[in-house]
Order: structure tokens, then C-alpha cells, then sequence
């Protein structure tokens, strides 16, 4: 709990950096009455706010700050009102499904440096049912966090049909919106698609997987404030909720010019069941206002996850190499041995060992039939246990990452046929199983099943001595809605007591073993949420792993995630899944933009190939803290143009790595027009060089040359590029 520093004076402007979000005192309530620049509106945002307040009629504005269903909207010339756009609506242990809230103490809490915290303490006027409710401004990154927690001392549960985070109404933002959002599935994640948000119109985001909470759409979005959505230019809201289970957000334009934002976690069978004494926990939403754009939106929420949020969010990420597409589940331990030499000489600095090292005798597992739930070495297949290969990639100056799925079983398991029961399922109906035809999700409401699970892992870890990194893997949504836990009246919050658990789970995993570095991937990018990353340092960008198509999925992913945590991997050629060629260069230089990785055997390398390869992970390490702590700037998009480009500029503004990805394009076309670089500094000179060059400069007598910041980013840089495939990387360097 935080210290109360002092109340809160109204008017309050809660500032960052750039922005302030303003709040006035108005009867038992506080409101919002001003989301945007810093200015100086405070003083008058109250009378001002009241007039845009009370002159809303039919869908009028609720501009307090967690609007709940059923409050009384006051007079209005004798006409009384009720919101029906709560951000909470619940039924109390009387019946009755009303909230009225008044703010017993508004107050500042203590906080980190350069954090100001404002907490709104809530009850209900005739009920003992609470809110606490906390705005977070995380001043550097220009974001605001933001979360609530519910309690009740009523006589019997209280039944949440909507718990949201976040719910409010921004009355002067603007008078036209685009929102923009991601969507996919398996092998295609992170869809960019944006719309006009027309007047009375509403437009709802979700994920209703239970697990695989980011491919459905992903729990983000932006809005353009009174503009089309610019990269550049504009005014844009942005915002993520950190949730990765179900869940909603919803953002509606009303007849009044109002932009309704609700986010929260989704109960999808009914009303969550909260008991009296128990705290309920809601998940946070992050949101960001910026002048620039959606670079500038973008460029916010990745500070704040690398400054904030993230874990080793500082720290620069390994080169590695996954074991998945080099092998598959045909591994033994020379075939690791190999791909570990294979590793090394490639510049690698951690190997990964994928799926297959575990079960035993029948569920051993050597396809997805089987295996899931016994995290137990599989020693028929690898004998000299997993010590020894933390031995062998040490000796190599490797560290060793290991693959599990915690949160699912096979029903062909030791776990689940002793357990039956520990399985996510529904009473007196037959199971449905997914992936291998044997394959459920874990009740992880269960504690007995979170322990077991933890146990297990925790067993792995401590064998290995010197396990550095996890691959958190989960391949199948919800197939099942029940508990065989959770008692009949509470069947409905397995949704969000599952999504607690994991949680749990990887967060006590992450305190008993703090040095291991987390991956979560969920058949690919399934997992790229802000929920995970407050765990995983990391997500597995997408099974798909084809270059042309992960110019696309990453662009989609680095929207609202920062590089250092979208995991890129060099793959062979024809590709796994799209059966398309490319060459080396291209796949490698797409794989720069993100946290760089290899995923194949590197015996099928060419000395040639192996050796390309060496220089360009020396050039990665060389430049990788620019790529993943810096700022991104998105030049050219590969949704518009025959050509995708990207920037990532050191926090110094000193560094600056530019790549240039060829996309549909035919060389007849002629050279692409100049690129206008960003984020330099205007005086600055910057020397320029082509770097995992495979062939001919793209710059020709460029090469080598200086440049003034300003000439690069008003009159551009001239480049050329071949056909699709071709691709560019650009080091630069102030002097
Ligand atoms: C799905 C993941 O996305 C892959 O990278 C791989 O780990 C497989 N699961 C293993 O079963």
C-alpha cells in the first residue's frame, strides 16, 4: 500500500512530461475535465466542464473518473438521468444492480521518482462495496497507468456483469476520429486496419481465446484526435490494457463530439463472483496522448515498457538460436551438440532448446500427441540429463534456454490421468480437446495445480544449474468453459481467476529463479500483450517466420511493442510455412529490426552464408542497443508503398540504424523516392554506412560520407533497391 502524502486539491492537473489529465472536485464526485497538452486550463476546466457536463442529454457525457451503471446523472431542468454507460455495473447481495458512488478521499500517493500517483477512494452511498481506483503519470514517458480495486463487506457475493479498467469520457478531445487497431490469427499476426469512427458509432475490440489473448485483436488501439490518423502529424490517444486473458475495449464517438474509451478484462459466462473480504484486483490500462502522430504514440508506450514495465527492460537482449525449425521433435543430444557448435560460430550467445525433451516411457514426448504436464527429462532420449547441456553450451560461451507450456497438459499425460480433475473443463459434458487431439488448458484458478506445475518447473531449473532462459509457450484457447475448482456459483469467473493464476505462476517462477531471461509465445505472437510483458521479457513474434511476411507482423507488432521484446529469427529459405524463397540478406536483415535470432540447423549452412552471417551479428551487437532501446521511427509503411522502411535513433541521438525492406516490387519501377529521416538532430553531421552488405552499395557514392541532420530529414536520402527481396541497413553516426 502507498503512503498518503496529502489530499488532492481541486482542480488537479496529474502531469508528464507533455501531457496532463485534469480532474475537479464536482458534489461526492471528481470528474475529468481535460486530457491532452500541458497547459493551463486548470483553473477554469471546472466551470467549463460543467457546462459541457450538463449539456449532454440522451448519451450524455460521464466524465467521472469509473462511471458505474446506474448512477444518478443529477437535475438537468428537472429531468433526472441514469448512466447506462458504466465502466462497472453490479448486483449487490440485496438485488439490487445500481452503483452510486461518492469519493470518500482523494489523495497523492508516494511513489518511485518521477512518478506522481492519484488515488480516488470509492463507496457506494447506500452499500458497503468499494473502489479504489489509482492514475499513475509516469513523467518521461508522457503514459498514465492506470487500475482499479474493488471490495464489498455485503452479506452475500456481489455479481460483476462489467469491471472495467478503464472508463472514460473525453469531452473536448476532438470532433473526428480513426481508430486504429491489430488483428490476426496463427501465422498472421498484427493486421493493421484503421477506420473512421463516425458519429453515435461504437467500435468493440476483444479477445475471447482465454489464453491466446493478442491474436483476435490485440489489447491496444490508437485514436486520432480531430484528424486522419498520421504517422507524423496529428494528435493521437493511445492506449493498452495489460490483460492476457479475455477482454474488451470498446471506444465510441457520440452525437455530442464525446470519445467514450472503455477497457477491461471480458467475463464471458456471466457475472464474476465477488465475495466479501476478497480484493479484486483489476488489470491496467496504459494510455498515452501525443502530438506526433502514431510514431509519436508509439515511441511513448516503448519507453515507458522499457523504463517501467518491462522486466530487464534496460538490459540488451542475447543473439540466440532456437532449436525449433532445425529440428523439430527429430532431436537427440549430438543433434543439440551440433546445433550449439553451429550457434557459436554464428555469433550466438544463447541456445534454445524447443519442444521434445520431456515425458516419459508411452508419453514420451516426440510429437504433440502427448507429453504435456510431465516436466520430466526425457532421458531415454537424452541421457546425460539436462546439466550436461548446460556444461556443453557454457563450454561453447553459450548460455541454455529450455521450452515449456505450463499452462497446458495432453490428456495423454502422467499429470492428467492422475488429474483428471486439474483439467479447464465442464461438468456431465465430454471434453473437447485441441492441438494433437489431446490437448486442454490446465485449471490454473486451482492452487493444488499451480503448485504442482511451479514444483515441477522449479525441479527442471534447479537440476540444470545455470538455465538462463524459458520459452513459455501455450498452443490452445479456452475448448471448455468450467471448473471442477471453482464451486457452481462461481463458475463464471474462471476466466479471470485462470489468467490470476498464470500469473501467479510465472510471477513466482520469476521470484525463485530472478536471472532467467522469459519468452512468452503462444503459437507465435498470441502472447505480445502488456499482461505477459509485465513477466516475459520478451514475445515470439509469429510462427510465421517468412521475411516478406514479418515486415508486416513486426510493423503491426512495434506499433504498440518496443523491438527489444519482438523476437525475430533468421529462418531457411523455402520458408516452413509460406514455402517462399529469399535470400539470406533479406531474411537477416528483417530479423535486425527486432530482437535478432536464428531458427534452423546451422549445418545447412554454407561457409559463405555462415560467414555473412558472423559479420552480421557482429554488426547487430555493435548497433543492438540502438535497435532495442531506441526510438522507433516508422519511414515508410509496407501497407502503402512497394517498400517498407524503418528508423531506430539512440536515446543520444547520436546512433541511428535505418532498414529498408523491398516488398512487392519490381525493379521497372525505378529507384524509390529519397528517405526522410527522423528523430536527428538538425546540426549534427551523421557519417553514413551500409552495413550487412551482400552485394553492390544501395548508396552508392553516399557511402561513407557525412551529412547534416537537417539535409537528411528535409531533402533525403537517395538509395536504390532491386527487386522485392533486396533490402538495406544503414548504420550512422554523428560526429
Ligand atoms: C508453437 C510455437 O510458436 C513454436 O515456436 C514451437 O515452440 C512449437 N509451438 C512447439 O510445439
Amino acid at each position: 500500500m502507498n503512503e498518503k502524502l496529502s489530499s488532492l486539491p481541486s482542480p488537479y492537473a496529474l502531469t508528464t512530461d507533455n501531457t496532463e489529465l485534469v480532474f475537479v472536485k464536482k458534489d461526492a464526485l471528481w470528474r475529468v475535465a481535460h486530457y491532452g497538452e500541458r497547459s493551463n486550463v486548470a483553473a477554469d476546466a471546472v466551470l467549463l466542464t460543467e457546462c459541457r457536463y450538463n449539456a449532454e442529454s440522451f448519451g450524455r457525457a460521464t466524465l467521472e473518473t469509473y462511471p458505474s451503471f446506474g448512477a444518478d446523472y443529477g437535475d438537468n431542468d428537472g429531468q433526472m438521468g441514469m448512466c447506462k454507460y458504466g465502466a462497472i455495473q453490479a448486483q449487490h447481495a440485496d438485488g439490487n444492480t445500481t452503483v452510486q458512488w461518492r469519493c470518500a478521499d482523494a489523495w497523492l500517493a508516494a511513489d518511485e521518482e518521477d512518478v506522481e500517483h492519484v488515488v480516488f477512494d470509492l463507496e457506494d452511498t447506500t452499500r458497503p462495496f468499494r473502489a479504489r481506483q489509482h492514475f499513475r503519470a509516469v513523467k518521461a514517458a508522457d503514459v498514465i497507468e492506470t487500475w482499479v480495486e474493488l471490495e464489498h463487506d455485503e452479506p452475500a457475493p456481489v455479481r460483476l456483469s462489467i469491471m472495467d479498467s478503464f472508463g472514460l469520457d473525453f469531452a473536448n478531445i476532438g470532433t473526428e476520429f480513426e481508430v486504429l487497431s491489430v488483428c490476426g490469427q496463427w501465422a498472421c499476426e498484427a493486421v493493421q486496419d484503421s477506420t473512421r469512427l463516425a458519429r453515435g458509432q461504437r467500435i468493440d475490440l476483444g479477445s475471447r481465446s482465454g489464453v491466446r489473448d493478442a491474436w483476435e485483436n490485440n489489447p491496444a488501439v490508437m485514436v486520432s484526435l480531430g484528424c486522419p490518423l498520421d504517422e507524423d502529424r496529428g494528435t493521437v490517444f493511445a492506449g493498452a490494457l495489460a490483460w492476457p486473458g479475455a477482454w474488451e475495449i470498446s471506444v465510441q464517438h457520440t452525437l455530442h463530439h464525446i470519445l467514450r474509451v472503455r477497457a477491461g478484462a471480458a467475463n464471458l459466462s456471466g457475472a464474476y463472483v465477488l465475495d466479501a473480504g476478497k480484493r479484486l484486483t483489476l488489470p491496467k490500462f496504459v494510455f498515452t496522448y501525443s502530438t506526433q502522430g502514431m510514431g509519436g504514440a508509439s515511441r511513448a508506450l516503448h519507453r515507458w515498457a522499457r523504463g517501467w514495465h518491462l522486466p530487464h527492460g534496460k538490459v540488451v537482449r542475447d543473439v540466440l538460436l532456437n532449436s525449433w525449425e532445425g529440428a523439430y521433435f527429430d532431436f537427440t543430444e549430438k543433434t543439440l551438440t551440433d546445433m550449439m557448435d553451429g550457434t557459436a560460430k554464428l555469433g550466438g550467445e544463447l541456445f534454445v532448446i524447443d519442444d521434445g525433451w520431456f515425458g516419459r516411457g508411452a508419453h514420451a514426448r516426440n510429437d504433440d500427441t502427448c507429453g504435456l504436464g510431465d516436466w520430466i527429462w526425457n532421458e531415454e532420449k537424452l541421457p546425460k540429463g539436462l546439466a550436461y547441456l548446460v556444461k556443453e553450451a557454457n563450454a561453447r560461451g553459450l548460455k541454455l534456454g529450455l521450452w515449456f507450456e505450463p499452462e497446458m497438459a495432453n490428456t495423454a499425460s502422467d499429470l492428467a490421468e492422475a488429474h483428471p480433475d486439474w483439467i479447464i473443463r465442464e461438468k456431465n459434458r465430454p471434453l473437447r480437446v485441441g492441438r494433437g487431439k489431446s490437448q486442454v488448458v490446465l485449471d490454473m484458478s486451482n492452487p493444488a495445480v499451480r503448485d504442482a506445475i511451479f514444483d515441477q518447473v522449479d525441479a527442471v531449473i534447479r537440476s540444470a544449474n545455470g538455465l538462463s532462459y524459458i520459452k513459455w509457450d501455450a498452443n490452445a484457447d479456452f475448448m471448455n468453459a468450467g471448473s471442477t475448482y471453482l464451486d457452481a456459483d462461481h463458475q463464471a469467473n474462471i476466466w479471470f481467476d485462470y489468467t490470476v493464476g498464470v500469473m501467479e505462476l510465472i510471477a513466482r517462477l520469476r521470484a525463485a529463479h530472478p536471472e532467467i531471461v522469459y519468452q512468452a509465445c503462444s503459437s507465435g505472437g498470441a502472447h505480445a500483450d502488456y499482461g505477459w510483458l509485465a513477466y516475459a521479457d520478451e514475445f515470439w513474434g509469429s510462427d510465421n517466420s517468412c521475411a516478406q511476411q514479418r515486415v508486416f507482423i513486426q510493423w503491426g507488432e512495434e506499433l504498440f511493442y518496443p523491438a527489444c521484446c519482438v523476437a525475430s529469427h533468421v529462418t531457411v529459405s523455402p520458408n516452413h510455412q509460406t514455402h517462399r524463397t529469399s535470400p539470406l540478406k533479406f531474411r537477416f536483415d528483417v530479423a535486425f529490426s527486432g530482437r535478432l535470432g536464428f531458427e534452423l540447423h546451422p549445418k545447412g549452412m554454407t561457409e559463405e552464408e555462415i560467414r555473412f552471417c558472423t559479420d552480421a551479428v557482429e554488426s547487430y551487437k555493435r548497433l543492438r542497443t540502438t535497435i532495442q532501446q531506441g526510438d522507433l521511427y516508422r519511414l515508410v509503411s509496407p501497407y502503402k508503398n512497394d517498400h517498407a522502411a524503418l528508423m531506430f535513433v539512440s536515446a543520444d541521438r547520436r546512433k541511428a540504424v535505418v532498414c529498408v525492406y523491398g516488398m512487392a516490387r519490381l525493379a521497372m519501377q525505378g529507384n524509390p523516392a529519397p528517405l526522410h529521416l527522423r528523430g536527428l538532430y538538425p546540426n549534427l553531421r551523421y557519417r553514413i554506412t551500409e552495413i550487412n552488405k551482400a552485394a553492390e552499395s544501395h548508396i552508392g557514392p553516399l557511402e561513407g560520407k557525412a551529412f547534416g541532420g537537417d539535409a537528411l530529414m528535409t531533402q533525403g536520402l537517395p538509395f536504390t533497391l532491386g527487386n522485392e527481396d533486396d533490402s538495406l541497413v544503414l548504420e550512422l553516426t554523428a560526429e
